[in-house]
């Protein structure tokens, strides 16, 4: 197995996870466990390791740079177990190696393992260690995305190891952003920003401030997910403010399911109103999570960059159907409309007894954030001609607005 060199004496020795296909309710095609080793003059450090039953792969990349015994240094970014999963083995393996990580992590990595006999080196924002020619600095990032999370910045050759901040999950051959392709590595990373980042976004935009501040330059972002930024850190820097901020396109994102069809048809007529004014759609079935477009993790990239969110459901037991609950409860958890740029939305649905379904979705947008432009439109059993028509004029009303915005 190989490593993949960053720079001189910089190396990509991380795990690919090629059939990983979910990840706390996130949907992937895989992802990978990056871990980083930095060889100096005068010690070996490695960045963050990979999930447990995962060290074979990460020590024969290892092994193609350098005998594994010789790493006398570990940085742990991160106490997931997704990035210290083999932490246990390492530090048999490596007896009394110093751990580089903050104070909150050696307690959480104290919850996760037997850390007793560990060496910990706990470290707070812009401490550093001196490998010998290669300067390893740390800043912390309390929630980005746990307490414990801190980036470490290697200032000769300008790499930031940001841990998850700039991941996405896929596994893949490539390695760099500019051999998979800019656009295809954007959208993972806002499927991994719009999953995992969104409820952080003023901590993200304090962060990026406060390096901003520290003016250190940064030519390569090498998170632990995903491909490395080598060629576009720029632009996912600028991805990342522009998401937290809530910029969003002239796009509108409906979400339903349906019983006998009728909410569909509901559906398809607010989105061909949204269409007659220009403004693009996206409609997403959420009648079965295991195709792609229909799984609740992809619809939450829609939502981020949409600038309206139209949720219908059928009425079921005075309730709103099981596959809108869960997507609910999802979008609620990642509060998608509490960003500087404010998002729109209403409910609407069939009901076929006493209703009741808009009045929850209603509420609980308003609860995620949305502001709603109405208290939604729910009819009963099946759509009539007058009632598709005011679907079709819904549709232009929300594309108005969302022109407007
Ligand atoms: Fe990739 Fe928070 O772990």
């Amino acid at each position: 197995m190989k490593a993949t060199k960053l720079a001189e004496g910089v190396y990509w020795v991380g795990v690919i996870d090629w059939n990983l296909r979910d990840y706390h309710g996130y949907t992937l095609p895989g992802t990978t466990y990056n871990a980083y080793l930095v060889v100096g003059s005068k010690h070996v450090a490695l960045i963050d390791s990979a999930y447990p039953g995962q060290e074979y792969q990460l020590l024969e990349r290892i092994k193609d740079v350098i005998d594994p015994k010789k790493i006398d240094i570990i940085v742990a970014n991160h106490v997931e177990m997704d990035h210290s999963g083999t932490l246990p083995l390492l530090t048999k393996m490596l007896p009394n190696v110093p751990i580089y990580c903050t104070e909150v992590a050696v307690k959480g990595l104290g919850k996760h393992y037997d850390t007793t006999g560990w060496n910990f080196k706990p470290v707070k924002s812009l401490d550093k260690i001196e490998l010998g020619g290669k300067t390893l600095v740390f800043v912390e990032a309390p929630m980005l995305h746990w307490p414990d999370s801190m980036f470490t910045y290697l200032a000769e050759d300008k790499i930031l190891f940001p841990n998850d901040a700039f991941g996405q999950h896929i596994a893949s051959c490539e390695r760099f952003d500019d051999e998979l392709g800019k656009d295809v590595a954007l959208a993972h990373a806002q499927k991994f920003f719009a999953n995992l980042i969104v409820p952080l976004a003023p901590r993200v935009l304090k962060k990026l401030d406060e390096v901003t501040k520290l003016g250190i330059p940064i030519d390569v972002v090498a998170p632990s997910h995903g491909i490395i930024w080598r060629s576009y850190a720029a632009d996912i820097l600028g991805a990342y403010v522009n998401w937290s901020h809530g910029v969003a396109k002239n796009k509108v994102t409906i979400v339903y399911d349906t019983m006998h069809h009728s909410t569909d048809r509901m559906a398809q007529m607010i989105a061909e109103g949204v269409m007659s004014e220009g403004v693009a759609v996206k409609v997403c079935l959420l009648k079965d999570g295991r195709y792609e477009g229909n799984h609740r993790s992809n619809i939450v990239s829609d939502v981020l960059d949409s600038k309206a969110v139209l949720v219908g459901s059928p009425t079921l037991q005075d309730e709103v159907y099981p596959t809108v609950a869960d997507f609910l409860s999802y979008l609620h958890g990642l509060q998608p409309g509490r960003l500087t740029h404010k998002k729109i939305g209403c409910a609407f649905g069939s009901q076929g007894g006493h209703g009741g379904a808009v009045a929850i979705i209603t509420e609980c947008l308003k609860k995620a954030g949305i502001e709603t432009i109405n208290d939604g439109f729910e009819i009963y059993y099946r759509p009539d001609s007058a009632e598709l028509k005011k679907c079709y004029e819904l549709g232009q009303d929300i594309a108005r607005r969302v022109k407007a915005m």
